[in-house]
């Protein structure tokens, strides 16, 4: 069968492509660990306060080397805005809006979802190093967005 020399080029290059794209998702989720950020429950923002887990935000741990944060987002402030965790801890994050769009970036990590009024958002990581590792809200929110920052502090055990 004879395929034009240009249509050829073209076949090649566009298969090529589709290698490296399939590529470039692999290494991604294998190699860098970058996984999307998944929306577990919904929840209406009035009920946050009382829903389970966010009636007592804060951090436990749930079996050995694994906790769970659940987070109270609203202007300007994340509740618990201070969390401390020993170095090598497993950490879900759960959060929920009690009003606006806020955003969850933490430093030096892969963490970084968006938190909508309406849903729970989740999202995991380990913290293998020690350090301060500052949170912020990526999304403007208003005259103080900018103060709407936490912290978590992985400490030696
Ligand atoms: Cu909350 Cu910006």
């Amino acid at each position: 069968m004879h395929i034009d020399r240009y249509e050829s080029t073209f076949l090649w290059l566009a298969t090529g492509m589709l290698i490296l794209f399939a590529g470039a998702i692999l290494i991604s989720v294998f190699g860098l660990g970058i996984q999307l950020p998944t929306i577990v429950d919904q929840i209406a923002p009035a009920d946050v306060a009382a829903a389970p887990g966010f009636n007592t935000p804060g951090v436990r741990e749930v079996f050995p080397g694994h906790y769970e944060a659940y987070i109270v987002v609203e202007t300007w402030l994340f509740s618990p805005n201070d969390i401390t965790i020993p170095v090598g801890s497993d950490v879900t994050f759960f959060l929920a809006s009690k009003d606006l769009i806020h955003g969850f970036k933490v430093f030096d990590t892969n963490v970084n979802i968006m938190v909508i009024p309406g849903q729970i958002s989740e999202v995991s990581h380990t913290f293998n190093k020690l350090g301060d590792y500052q949170f912020y809200c990526h999304e403007y929110c208003g005259a103080a967005h900018h103060t709407m920052t936490g912290v978590v502090h992985v400490v030696g055990e």
